[in-house]
C-alpha cells in the first residue's frame, strides 16, 4: 500500500530517514526550506552511502587477516568465498534515482506517508502540519519524529487529526532499528498499525526495523529514561564526583553502554539535548532540571559534533 514516501526536513534525521526508505525500495520525496538546505539532505545521504561501501569493502580483507592471525591458511578459493559472503554494496545510482529533493509542499502531494523531522520547535511542527494540509490525500498518513513534542498538538493543525501519528526514529536510522510508533490522542490506532506493519517489513543496514507502540505522553520511552540518564551525568560532573571522561568510561564498561552520556549527548546534538530537557522540565517538573553547565555550553555555540564542539572538542 506504501509506495511513495514524503520526508519534510533534509537535516541529520530527515536525510537519513529517507535513504532508509530508499534502501528499502521506495520511492522518497525529501524537502526543505530551500534546494541548498535540500542539495545538504542529499550530500549527506551519498556520504551515508559511501561510508557503507567503503565498510563492507574492506571487511573481506580485514575477514581474512583475522583468520590468518589465527596461524590459518586461507586457499584462493576460500577467499572468494569470504568475499561473496561479505559483498554487500550498495548501487549509490539506483538508490538516488528512488530520492527527489525540492522545497515545494505540492511536490509531496503523491506521498501515502510524509514524515516530518523539521526543527524541535511546537510552533513550526504545527505550522508544518498546516501547510501540508492542503496539499495529502484524505488517505495518507501524516508522521512526525519529534523527540519531547505534543502529536497530539500537532494533529489538531492537520486536516484529519486520525491520519497524524508518532514515528519516532532513532539516530542514526540506518543502524538503529527501533521505531516509537504513537497515535495523536485524537487519532485512530489504524493509522499506528499500519506504521508498524510497514516498518516490520522493513531492514535497515544492520538489523531489520523494530517498532514499538507507545502512547503520545511526553518523551515517549526511550528518551524519557535516557535523558534522565544524561541529566543526570552531568549533574554528577557538576558535583565534581568524577571527570566527563571517567563518567562515560564508568558507564560504558560499568552498565553496558555503547557510548558514554556526554558522547552521546554530543552525538544527539546539545542543543537538542537542551530542548528537549526543557519540554520534560515542563512537563515533569523539577526531576528534569538543567544543569548552568548545558545551558552555558548553548550559549558559547557548542552543539556537540556537528559544531565541532560540546562537552568535548572534535576540531583536533
Ligand atoms: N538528532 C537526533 O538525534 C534526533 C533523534 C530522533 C529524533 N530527532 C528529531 O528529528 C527532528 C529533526 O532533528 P535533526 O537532528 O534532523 O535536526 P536538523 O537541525 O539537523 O534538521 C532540521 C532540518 O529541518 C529543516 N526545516 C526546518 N523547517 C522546515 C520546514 N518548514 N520545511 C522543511 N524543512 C524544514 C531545516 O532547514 C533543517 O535542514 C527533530 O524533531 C528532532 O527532535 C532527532
Amino acid at each position: 500500500m506504501f509506495k511513495n514516501i514524503g520526508i519534510i526536513g533534509a537535516g541529520a534525521m530527515g536525510s537519513a530517514i529517507a535513504e532508509v526508505f530508499a534502501y528499502n525500495e521506495f520511492n522518497v520525496v525529501l524537502k526543505d526550506v530551500n534546494m541548498d538546505f535540500a542539495t545538504r539532505g542529499l550530500k549527506h545521504i551519498e556520504k551515508i552511502v559511501d561510508d557503507y561501501n567503503s565498510y563492507y569493502e574492506r571487511l573481506p580483507e580485514r575477514e581474512v587477516s583475522r583468520i590468518e592471525r589465527m596461524g590459518l591458511k586461507l586457499s584462493l578459493e576460500q577467499k572468494e568465498k569470504i568475499n561473496n559472503y561479505f559483498s554487500h554494496k550498495i548501487d549509490k545510482n539506483d538508490l538516488e534515482k528512488r530520492i527527489k529533493i525540492t522545497d515545494k509542499y505540492e511536490n509531496l502531494s503523491k506521498c501515502d506517508l510524509v514524515i516530518e523531522a523539521a526543527f524541535e520547535k511546537q510552533e513550526i511542527k504545527n505550522g508544518i502540519f498546516k501547510e501540508i494540509s492542503g496539499y495529502l490525500s484524505d488517505d495518507a498518513i501524516m508522521a512526525t519524529n519529534t523527540s519531547s513534542l505534543s502529536v497530539t498538538e500537532m494533529a489538531s493543525y492537520y486536516k484529519n487529526p486520525k491520519k497524524v501519528i508518532l514515528m519516532h526514529f532513532f539516530n542514526p536510522p540506518y543502524t538503529l532499528p527501533l521505531v516509537e510508533i504513537a497515535p495523536s490522542t485524537q487519532g485512530s490506532d489504524d493509522a499506528a498499525k499500519q506504521a508498524y506493519d510497514l516498518l516490520k517489513g522493513m531492514k535497515n543496514h544492520r538489523n531489520n526495523m523494530q517498532p514499538v507502540m507507545t502512547r503520545d505522553k511526553t518523551g515517549f520511552i526511550v528518551n524519557r529514561i535516557l535523558l534522565q540518564v544524561i541529566n543526570e551525568a552531568i549533574k554528577v560532573y557538576d558535583e565534581n564526583i568524577a571527570t566527563k571522561e571517567d563518567i562515560d568510561t564508568a558507564m560504558k564498561y560499568g552498565a553496558g553502554f555503547p557510548m558514554g552520556p556526554f558522547e552521546l549527548a554530543d552525538y544527539v546534538g546539545l542543543d537538542i539535548v537542551y530542548d528537549v530537557l526543557k519540554t520534560f522540565k515542563d512537563v515533569y517538573g523539577d526531576r528534569f532540571n538543567l544543569s548552568e553547565t548545558l545551558t552555558n555550553l548553548i550559549r558559547a555555540g557548542y552543539m556537540g559534533r556537528k559544531s565541532g564542539r560540546g562537552f568535548y572538542d572534535y576540531t583536533k
